[in-house]
């Protein structure tokens, strides 16, 4: 099965949300990259997500349920740079982009996920981004800004900014949008 609902609720997402849509336009001439299904231990937690989005973000959330098991899933990081626990409860998938289950050039789109009671520690990337929260909270830091997101919340980083983030008694569900230059080069942890 593809994910082609998953793509089109995010589409319909994109386009009812400002923040979203004036963030990055939605790519054209989107085409299947064809990706094979790639499960990790968070493909089950996402599968059995039980939090609730709201009215605007339940539709992706039910569509990102029920396709977790045909995605990509993937891991940035090593078990040295985040430990066990941290892998075994955290995972990704691009949906859109260079590599994602859709291709496209101008941006990525990646549908992510982190358990509760989890530190993901300062890193930073070229490409702008965009979290916008679909379920669960989580407390977003940079050196700007420290606050707590809950559902239908974004947080912008800009490029290279470092940032970091902690999930408490909730597991988090996010979009996050990437775009600008960069797209291609994934985020790593800064030199401690
Ligand atoms: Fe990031």
């Amino acid at each position: 099965m593809s994910l082609v609902k998953v793509l089109e609720v995010v589409k319909d997402l994109h386009s009812a949300n400002p923040s979203l849509s004036s963030f990055v336009d939605w790519p054209k001439n989107l085409t299947s990259n064809e990706k094979s299904n790639v499960n990790i231990p968070a493909t089950d937690l996402v599968k059995h997500f039980e939090l609730k989005g709201s009215q605007h973000t339940q539709p992706l959330v039910s569509a990102v349920k029920e396709h977790a098991q045909f995605a990509n899933w993937q891991r940035t990081y090593t078990e040295d740079e985040v430990g066990l626990d941290f892998l075994n409860r955290y995972g990704y998938y691009e949906l859109i982009g260079t590599n994602g289950h859709f291709h496209s050039d101008d941006l990525r789109a990646f549908i992510a996920y982190w358990g509760e009671g989890l530190t993901y520690d300062w890193h930073s990337h070229e490409a702008e981004e965009l979290y916008f929260l679909l379920a669960g909270s989580a407390l977003f830091k940079t050196e700007r800004i420290e606050k707590i997101l809950k559902t239908n919340d974004s947080c912008y980083h800009r490029s290279w900014e470092s940032h970091s983030m902690v999930t408490f008694s909730d597991p988090v569900l996010t979009l996050v949008l990437w775009r600008g230059n960069g797209l291609e080069i994934l985020s790593t942890m800064d030199k401690k």
